[in-house]
């Protein structure tokens, strides 16, 4: 006989779980001490649900399939090929039994403790509100890789539609990832901490997107190749500026709000450059003068002044700075004292996978946080913040809020 596999391992945890129950049943003071969300959480794994399969999702998949806690119950996925397969099947690893389906209503009945939200995103940035507010108010918790870091940003009307579903389901929205998700929430709040006082913050990434093959995600999402004359990512009407800006300013909103300041707005001095010939990429080609290097700039302006600056350059090109010179983020606080982070992520070798160290770790930022997404109070969950920089420590200044919550959407129906 072969070792069961995990669908087989999460049912006979079930079946020991109902024995021990019965066993104790009535007869001991044991029975509550069985029947403890402790005890079973000890011996139950967390039910997790995959939402779509890309190069971020299959690895989540993996991820879910391989951790010894974690049971997958339930897979979503777009494309008709993938339908039927079984997830092991799609991830490239063991057989799981669990069987892909596009069918969002088959998802919202099956019973889990959460679902990875991995789609690709599309604009308008509220997208995907719909089904993420399905899932949270059938009573699953929801962990999203395309934003909603902050959704206080948008204001009392945006959160109180997000807060209704979650106490409708009992559950909890949480948004995380690179970034959004981890060097600005995480990194640079965390090194504010180091401060006595602080005059500035920088964030800058840089990644080359040349490997990249989607060419939706590219040409529809990121805005390459677009003609000069349309591509303006200052102008919110154009979509791949309206879903960036939304997704981009709940990361400075959050930063500013994080160390107890008063947001006044977002400006941004976003600009594209030109292809200087036809370049041939993973997705496609982008021809000679149409963009090919989109460097988005925002900036959290706080008393007047420009505070915190997001800067974000992605490339098709080696445009300046040159291929290879530059760290992937660079944190830069000026203060007392001044702070200079640099990170890379390298892909590890041998896996005996294609995965690329950035699908590794969202995955990780993804499957590490879902205890605490599980065990979180109904509503959203922000990434905890331990002793960042504070000016002042009275609470509270003014919520940061957005100038034009309404445009966006959360309902169920
Ligand atoms: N927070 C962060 O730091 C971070 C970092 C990287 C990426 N991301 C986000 O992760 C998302 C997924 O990236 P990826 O690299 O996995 O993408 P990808 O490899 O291009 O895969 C595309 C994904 O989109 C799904 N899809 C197909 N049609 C769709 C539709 N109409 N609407 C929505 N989704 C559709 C596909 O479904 P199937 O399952 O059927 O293939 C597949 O899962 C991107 O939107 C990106 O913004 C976030």
């Amino acid at each position: 006989m072969g070792r069961p596999d995990r669908s087989q391992q999460a049912a006979f945890r079930k079946d020991f779980l109902f024995a021990i129950e019965k066993l104790f049943e009535g007869s001991t003071n044991l029975t509550g001490w069985v029947k403890s969300p402790s005890f079973k959480e000890y011996l139950m794994s967390y039910r997790v649900i995959q939402w779509a399969t890309g190069s971020m999702g299959k690895t989540c998949l993996r991820a879910v399939i391989d951790h010894p806690d974690l049971e997958l119950v339930g897979l979503l996925v777009y494309g008709k090929s993938k339908t039927g397969r079984d997830a092991g099947n799609i991830a490239r690893c063991d057989t799981t039994g669990v069987i892909a389906t596009r069918d969002i209503d088959a998802i919202l009945a099956l019973d889990a403790d959460v679902v990875l939200h991995c789609p690709r995103i599309q604009p308008p940035y509220a997208h995907h509100n719909k089904e993420i507010c399905q899932l949270l108010a059938s009573g699953k918790n929801v962990i999203s890789i395309n934003g909603h870091t902050y959704p206080q940003y948008w204001g009392p009307e945006y959160m109180e539609e997000i807060s209704e579903v979650c106490a409708k389901g009992g559950t909890t929205l949480f948004g995380t990832g690179l970034n959004p998700g981890f060097i600005t929430e995480k990194i640079a709040t965390a090194a504010s901490g180091l401060c006595t006082r602080i005059d500035r913050i920088h964030v800058s990434e840089i990644v080359d997107c040349t490997s990249i093959p989607n060419p939706n995600y590219i040409f529809d999402v990121l805005g390459f190749g677009a003609s000069l004359h349309e591509a303006d990512l200052n102008e919110s009407s154009w979509p791949p500026a309206e879903l960036m800006t939304g997704m981009y300013s709940e990361v400075v909103a959050q930063l500013v709000d994080s160390l107890g300041l008063t947001l006044d707005h977002i400006e941004s001095d976003h600009e594209v450059l030109p292809a200087t010939k036809d370049l041939e990429t993973a997705a496609g080609r982008i021809k000679k003068g149409t963009v090919s290097v989109t460097h988005w700039r925002w900036h959290g302006i706080v008393g007047g002044k420009r505070f915190f600056t997001l800067s974000i350059r992605w490339m098709m090109e080696n445009a300046p700075p040159a291929k290879k010179d530059y760290n992937l983020w660079d944190v830069k606080i000026l203060g007392i004292p001044e702070v200079e982070i640099s990170v890379n992520l390298v892909t590890p070798k041998y896996t005996g996978y294609k995965t690329m160290a950035e699908q590794y770790a969202v995955a990780g930022s993804v499957i590490n946080s879902i205890p605490a997404v599980c065990a979180a109070p109904a509503g959203i969950l922000r990434i905890p913040v331990f002793a960042a920089y504070r000016p002042r420590f009275r609470s509270k200044f003014p919520p940061a809020t957005a100038p034009t919550p309404s445009v966006r959407s959360c309902e169920t129906s």
